[in-house]
């Protein structure tokens, strides 16, 4: 018996297909308008593997010219709490930002440590500019502050999957985002 059934797993859902196109649309207008004038490259660098569905979907919607490069990193912890350690996974292809503008793009913000360490990290490679994009943001569950450039929604503080986000892995496949029942992560 399969031990996940990703629809019947969601509590309810909390931001729609609809909703994430139009926040993915609003997102890359904005990008386009604050990068239009820029002599440096845009890059965007994608965070694996919850921001690929995320990033997929906005570098179609960016008007102007731009590249793509991938990070992964890993913070320890339980499932569905992040502890403030944070390991390069993969790194980027680039040694040297200097010429580049550079738009992080994440998933979710949650305690902050990752994209807080991802930017001093990124800044010591000497980027012309570093922004940060998120399409869901929990500002509840700050521990470091850090400003968002461009964030999609704002929520509560729930744990939630889908459109790349997991739990254990899966249900990055849905395409909404969803709270998941508790009883999935309680019961394990
Ligand atoms: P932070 O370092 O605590 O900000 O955590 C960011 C990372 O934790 C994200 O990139 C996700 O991988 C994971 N994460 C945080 N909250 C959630 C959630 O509600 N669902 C799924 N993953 C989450
Ligand atoms: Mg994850």
């Amino acid at each position: 018996m399969a031990k996940y059934n990703i629809e019947q797993d969601v509590k309810k859902v909390l931001i729609t297909e609809e909703q994430i196109k139009s926040a993915v649309k609003r997102i890359a207008d904005e990008i386009t308008r604050d990068h239009a004038d820029s002599d440096r490259e845009l890059l965007l660098v994608c965070i694996l593997k919850g921001s690929l569905p995320f990033t997929s979907d906005l570098m179609k919607e960016i008007r102007i010219p731009c590249i793509l490069d991938f990070m992964k990193v890993s913070s320890y912890g339980s499932e569905t709490i992040s502890t403030g350690q944070v390991k390069i996974k993969y790194d980027l292809s680039y040694e040297t930002l200097e010429n580049y503008d550079v738009v992080v793009v994440e998933d979710i913000i949650d305690t902050g440590h990752t994209l807080s360490n991802l930017l001093v990290h990124l800044k010591s490679r000497n980027a012309h500019s570093v922004k940060l994009c998120a399409l869901v943001d929990k500002p509840d569950r700050r521990q470091i502050d850090v400003k968002v450039d461009y964030c999609g929604y704002t929520i509560p503080d729930e744990f939630v999957i889908g459109y790349g986000l997991d739990y254990d892995e899966k249900y990055r496949n849905l395409p909404y985002i969803g709270v998941l029942k508790e009883e999935v992560y309680l019961n394990k």
